[in-house]
């Protein structure tokens, strides 16, 4: 392990080429070691079909190399220029009303497009032939799914699709039988008598939904491995994607698996504004700082994806543009923000970027240089975190006692059926992970067949769609429930009724969801919400309703969840599950959150307030490390 690096995202194409000369000296001055250049610059480098203009780009790779800097390259796949859409019409992107996407922004094309894969396969070819041995990683295109990318039913989708489904089913009547066509006479003939699920006049068949989701998901995959390949013809550098937050379209897993690393852009205060579930007055306290746990969370899911190699390729410096609303952030959270990420394992923190464009969509996006040249706030933060990361001895993570699952199809199956408008697979997830942050204790977050999930001493799966041999066969106490394994993968209800899985006598005879403001009362402190369970069982009752209804049940290495616990009966479930297994946990102030390292313990303060935990005060936005010795 190396000390962590810091680096920014910059668009020499935006400024004079005699600004990049002072622009590197700056960044080596400031600390930075990366530099991400090229994702969007197509235009610029082929500003007609096989007519390429490099020159500029080389200039900036040699001023660049020439002060040290270690650059990322982005094949620049995100933002087919006008001329490429001329060639391929159809390649847009289609939403779910049928609309294309058009051009004029970004993200405009179809996953399943084979003449823009070809496309996007020559201008990859193109820039790793010409930068395979100079530059030190590369990034492949940009924010997969972001702006709602991921599905498209488009004619390229649909014929990509007939296809898919014709290799996985073998035969019409098979997909007929999987996907229980007979209801409303949906039955088949063909392949060619498969629609895309939508424009149906009610809701679409499950079955043909998930398949559809499962399609689209694979699509990115495909589309990233194409450039992949083409990548290790030219280089043996890290090959990099940057993800996004709670974009949950495709299978991050499946797309990382071909990756060295994984990357996020993390934009903590437009998050909170845009995809934060949390009411008004937790998003008026955070503000300035964003949720507590959002960062963390993706911190832990990305170190899963890259398997244990991950950065932040984008980190919020300022005010960004896209949200509803953007407050500057509180002083000292981009400090705060990238310690959390190093102590998460971050090998570098990129920052969003150098200078702020004057013109186009983002110009209300704050750099770390105003538009002027002059450094805004976030400059003297990075100054004052390089020189903590320089006095910092070596961070080494350890393995956590406590795994929770996070599994992409899981969320396509709740937002396909999700039986009541506040039940989200997302939300179960996080809540269930900020619970046990709130304790103080370090969470690995793992796909639903990682072969590590062995190594816990708990794993939570809340919600699971499917139950797999790894789970099955898993030592650790396992967490399980509601809707645990209560589809088979067809999308069909299982007989035996769910939950179904060895050691637990629990059956479901029947669920019921529940409007927001009518959590049903427990005995002891809080409620079941949104979602509860009827089930027979002969396990041992830990938690029931007011009316006497079992609702978490243990048996064997098994805890059983027949419903949505609110934070209150989270806690106490959780405190007692760690203590059983002899965990650690400290109840942590208002905001706090720490990381425990091999040598070093993080400890930081979202909130407002000053606050103090064992003796160390921290006021809002600070940091403390504390190594031990
Ligand atoms: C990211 C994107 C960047 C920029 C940034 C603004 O989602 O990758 O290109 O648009 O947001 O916050």
């Amino acid at each position: 392990m190396t000390n962590p690096k810091l680096g920014t995202c910059y668009y020499p194409e935006h400024w004079p080429r005699e600004m990049w000369e002072k622009d590197a000296l700056r960044m080596v001055e400031l600390g930075l070691s990366w530099v991400r250049i090229g994702e969007f610059c197509w235009s610029r480098i082929e500003p007609q079909e096989g007519s390429f203009d490099f020159e500029w780009l080389d200039a900036v790779v040699e001023v660049l190399r020439r002060h040290n800097l270690d650059i990322i390259m982005g094949t620049p796949t995100a933002t087919p220029p006008r001329w490429v859409l001329d060639k391929y019409p159809d390649m847009l992107a289609v939403d779910k009303m049928g609309n294309e996407r058009k051009f004029g922004s970004r993200r405009h094309y179809c996953f399943s497009h084979l003449g823009y894969r070809k496309e996007a396969a020559r201008i990859t070819r193109e820039i790793a032939n010409r930068y395979g041995s100079t530059v030190q990683a590369w990034q492949t295109d940009n924010e997969y799914g972001c702006h709602d990318t991921t599905l498209s039913y488009s004619m390229a989708a649909l014929i990509g699709f007939r296809d898919w489904l014709a290799q996985k089913y073998q035969s019409p009547n098979a997909l007929n039988k999987a996907w229980g066509n007979v209801f409303w006479s949906m039955e088949i003939n063909e392949f060619s008598d498969i629609e895309l699920p939508n424009l149906t006049v009610t809701e679409a068949n499950p079955s043909h939904v998930m398949d559809f989701r499962r399609y689209s998901s694979d699509q990115v995959v495909a589309f990233n491995s194409i450039q992949v390949n083409i990548l290790r013809e030219f280089t043996s550098k890290p090959l990099i994607h940057n993800y996004m937050g709670r974009i949950t379209a495709f299978d991050h897993y499946d797309v990382g698996a071909d990756l060295d690393i994984a990357s996020w852009d993390s934009y903590p205060l437009g998050f909170l504004e845009m995809v934060s579930d949390a009411d008004e007055s937790f998003k008026a306290k955070y503000a300035y700082q964003g949720d507590p746990d959002f960062q963390s969370f993706h911190h832990d899911l990305y170190r899963a994806v890259g398997r244990d190699r991950w950065w932040v390729m984008e980190q919020q410096p300022g005010p960004v543009n896209w949200a509803s609303y953007n407050p500057a952030p509180l002083k000292g959270m981009v400090r705060l923000w990238s310690w959390e990420a190093i102590a998460h394992g971050a090998e570098t923190v990129c920052y969003f970027r150098w200078r702020q464009a004057p013109f186009a969509q983002e110009q209300m996006h704050a750099g770390l240089l105003r538009v002027d040249d002059e450094p805004a706030p976030a400059w003297e933060e990075i100054v004052e975190l390089n020189d903590e990361i320089n006095a910092l001895t070596t961070i080494e993570q350890v393995t956590s006692d406590v795994a929770l699952i996070f599994d992409y199809p899981s969320q396509w199956a709740w937002e396909i059926q999700p039986q009541a408008l506040n039940f989200d697979y997302f939300h179960e997830v996080f809540d269930t992970y900020s619970c046990l942050k709130k304790l103080g204790i370090n969470v690995d977050i793992c796909s639903s067949d990682d072969k590590k999930l062995n190594d816990y001493k708990i794993v939570f799966a809340p919600s699971l769609f499917l139950t797999n041999n790894t789970i099955e066969n898993c030592s650790a106490h396992l967490v399980l429930g509601p809707r645990f394994n209560s589809k088979t993968k067809d999308f069909q209800i299982p007989n035996p009724l769910p939950p179904n899985v060895s050691g637990l006598n629990v059956v479901v005879e029947r669920v019921e969801t529940i409007r927001q403001n009518m959590s049903r009362r427990l005995k002891k402190p809080g409620s079941v919400v949104r979602w509860i369970e009827d089930i027979s069982h002969d396990a041992s009752v830990i938690e029931e309703t007011e009316c006497g209804d079992p609702i978490v049940l243990q048996q064997n290495n098994k805890t059983y969840l027949a419903g949505c616990l609110d934070q209150e009966a989270k806690k106490r479930l959780f405190k007692k599950l760690l203590k059983d297994q002899n965990i650690k946990y400290l109840e942590m102030p208002d905001g706090v959150r720490q990381r425990l390292t091999k040598n070093h313990r993080f400890i930081w303060n979202y909130s407002n307030e000053n606050q103090n935990i064992d003796g160390i005060s921290l006021c809002p936005a600070d940091v403390k490390i504390i190594e031990k010795r």
